[in-house]
């Protein structure tokens, strides 16, 4: 087969450096792995035999393109309730992963030369999106200001993105700063996106969700973080009408619908109380705080799951010593913004493993 089968856009994504540290890591033995972006416990029982049960029963054929009615009506509750968002079951629909929402979103509203607009640093997904739909990428650093809206580039904006609590920073936005990303779509006709897959994971203050301010916010909501559930692929929308039928569309050529066992569970998943997982997790994260604090620069680290912190050198060698002297995974910052110097340190780890990764990077930053 020739290379020329490829077509022009598979230029634009390039996975070889995630693709290096794989390499690189491939025969640890007993490796501290504080890279992985996902819960470490395995979906509550009930969650597990929801999924069971429904397979059991036979329930294991397509379901409508937009989801199971119950799943759509227990996500619009969940949306009204939880977020303060004025929403109902017609408006919301259900799909495979946040991962696959992005994609019917950018299918849906990015023509080459469109801009998209990102909250720095920038989930990864995100950034290879917009570089593989050919549209162009503004940055705007999370500790932005209102003002700071008025120097950016508006030509052809038609989506501002940002997760909150932020993969990788952790940073949960501000109301002001929502408003202010609400009034630049309001200008400008831009699409504001609030992706909201690590909403329970606030530890200190509470998450806002845009919706609640600006109700012609897209929300995204997975179920993959706050229910252990990545492998099983599951996710939410809601949003302005024009949009969530466009990406209702697109999903009938594409994902088709989530799994159906699996929307089942979801049910079962938006009943079940995750506390004591999130208090666990705010335990680690003080853990780690306080390990680095004095020894390294970081981000505050206010929610989700991830400390992102300043490396001496270059992130990239960085993480090779890591893996080289410590057995020690860590991803390396430049994948989720333009700076060189800053790694994303994971810490959906067993505590034993945490405390290993402390004492190593203590001796790596030295
Ligand atoms: C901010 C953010 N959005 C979306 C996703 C994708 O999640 P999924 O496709 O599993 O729902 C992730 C996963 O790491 C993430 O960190």
């Amino acid at each position: 087969m020739k290379d020329a089968i490829l077509s022009s856009r598979m230029n634009h994504i390039d996975t070889s450096l995630i693709r290096k540290m794989f390499d690189l890591a491939g025969d640890l033995k007993n490796p501290i792995n504080l890279s992985i972006g996902q819960p470490h416990f395995p979906a509550p029982r009930n969650i597990v035999d929801a999924a069971a049960k429904a397979l059991t029963e036979g329930r294991t054929a397509y379901t409508q393109t937009q989801g199971i009615p119950q799943l759509r009506e227990a996500m619009a509750a969940h949306f009204r309730e939880k977020n303060g968002i004025a929403t109902q079951a017609d408006r919301v629909l259900i799909s495979s992963g946040v991962s696959s929402l992005l994609q019917l979103l950018f299918m849906a509203t990015i023509d080459p030369g469109d801009r998209v607009l990102l909250v720095s640093p920038a989930f990864l997904i995100y950034r290879g999106l917009v570089s593989f739909f050919r549209a162009e990428e503004t940055l705007l650093p999370q500790t932005f200001a209102a003002d700071d809206l008025k120097k950016i580039p508006k030509d052809r904006l038609k989506l501002i993105i940002y997760s909150s609590p932020s993969n990788p920073t952790g940073y949960i936005m501000k109301a002001e700063q929502i408003k202010a990303l609400a009034d630049l779509a309001e200008e400008t006709g831009a699409l504001l996106v609030s992706d909201e897959i690590y909403a329970l994971f606030d530890y200190d203050k509470k998450f806002i969700s845009a919706g609640s301010i600006y109700p012609e916010t897209l929300t995204l909501f997975g179920f993959s973080k706050s229910y252990s559930m990545t492998g099983l692929r599951l996710s939410a929308a809601t949003g302005p009408q024009t949009i969530m039928k466009a990406m209702t569309t697109l999903q009938q050529y594409t994902v088709v619908c989530a799994p159906s066992a699996v929307q089942w569970a979801g049910v079962e998943a938006l009943k079940t109380d995750m506390t004591p997982y999130v208090d666990d997790y705010r335990k680690k994260r003080d853990l780690i705080r306080a390990g680095l604090q004095g020894v390294t620069e970081f981000y505050e680290p206010e929610g989700a799951f991830y400390l992102f912190a300043k490396v001496p050198g270059e992130d990239m060698a960085f993480c090779e010593r890591a893996i080289k002297e410590k057995e020690l995974l860590v991803v390396p910052g430049r994948i989720f913004t333009n700076e060189t110097n800053w790694i994303r340190i994971s810490y959906a780890a067993e505590e034993s493993v945490l405390h290993r990764g402390i004492d190593a990077l203590k001796e790596l930053m030295k």
